[in-house]
């Protein structure tokens, strides 16, 4: 492992792993894709690449697996990675129940170990997207596709995360931490709900960073809560994320 936050996060997750089962256990079911917060339509975001038939798909962070489930139902030869064990035990148990025959790696993704250059198109939902450092598992994302390959993912906004309280309570209409420097957050010792340690960048500063890489932006989608939306999730009022948004998800292609 390397990077403390490695461990930090293996460990969370393993102990967080049982409070995710009945999640993937319905996300699994899903016919059609939803994503984030809201679980907005794949139809509306267009997440998922398309021809996405007989090509090589890697999930970063897969948890249970979903997301991967999504892709071998379209075709896709799929690897999920993951650094929680637990989570895996739940994806590969669904991943039986489905029928889906799928390639799980228990590895870090900032750091898989897989060969370079065998992946068509990679994708992260709240996986490798937040709670691995942008510098080391976009530079692992790079070296795992193709020249051409697509990499989506998905994360906070940043402004759902200068809006949220330093105790860990939901969000509100008050900036709470600086927007300069936005980075590394640790969630560890928050009074409410601790989590563990995850990572953003500004807006500039993951442009920055695909630049750097090589990757070049074919678009980006800042998502709202849907205005049938009620309650709070995962810290999130809905009435906040129908005025701010909550989620961001960037659609990248290794340069050629
Ligand atoms: C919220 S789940 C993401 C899966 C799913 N899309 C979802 O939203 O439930 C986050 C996953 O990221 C994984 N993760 C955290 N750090 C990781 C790392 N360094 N390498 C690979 N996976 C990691 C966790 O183990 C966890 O299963």
């Amino acid at each position: 492992m390397t990077g403390s936050h490695v461990a930090i996060n293996r460990d969370y997750w393993n102990g967080m792993a049982a409070d995710w089962v009945a999640a993937g256990e319905r996300n699994w079911r899903r016919e059609a894709p939803v994503w984030g917060i809201w679980g907005l339509p794949e139809a509306e975001l267009g997440l998922l690449a398309e021809g996405l038939d007989g090509k090589a798909a890697i999930e970063l962070g897969c948890g249970t697996g979903y997301v991967s489930g999504w892709m071998t139902r379209r075709g896709a030869r799929v690897t999920g990675v993951d650094v929680s064990s637990e989570q895996l035990a739940t994806a590969r148990r669904l991943a039986r129940d489905h029928g889906a025959d799928i390639a799980f790696l228990e590895a870090n993704a900032e750091a898989t170990g897989l060969p370079a250059g065998s992946y068509d198109f990679a994708i992260s939902e709240y996986g490798a997207a937040i709670w691995c450092d942008p510098d080391l598992w976009l530079r692992e994302a790079w070296r795992l596709l193709r020249p051409g390959g697509g990499l989506v993912f998905l994360g906070n906004h940043p402004l759902a995360l200068m809006t949220a309280p330093n105790s860990g309570a939901p969000s509100e209409a008050i900036l709470h931490r600086p927007y300069r420097g936005l980075g590394r957050l640790d969630w560890t010792g928050v009074e409410i709900d601790p989590g563990g340690v995850e990572f953003t960048r500004t807006t500039a500063g993951w442009i920055a960073v695909f630049s750097e890489i090589g990757f070049d932006i074919e678009g980006y989608l800042e998502l709202y809560a849907p205005d049938t939306a009620e309650g709070t999730r995962f810290s999130v009022p809905a009435d906040w994320a129908k005025r701010y948004p909550c989620e961001q998800v960037w659609k990248l292609r290794k340069r050629a």
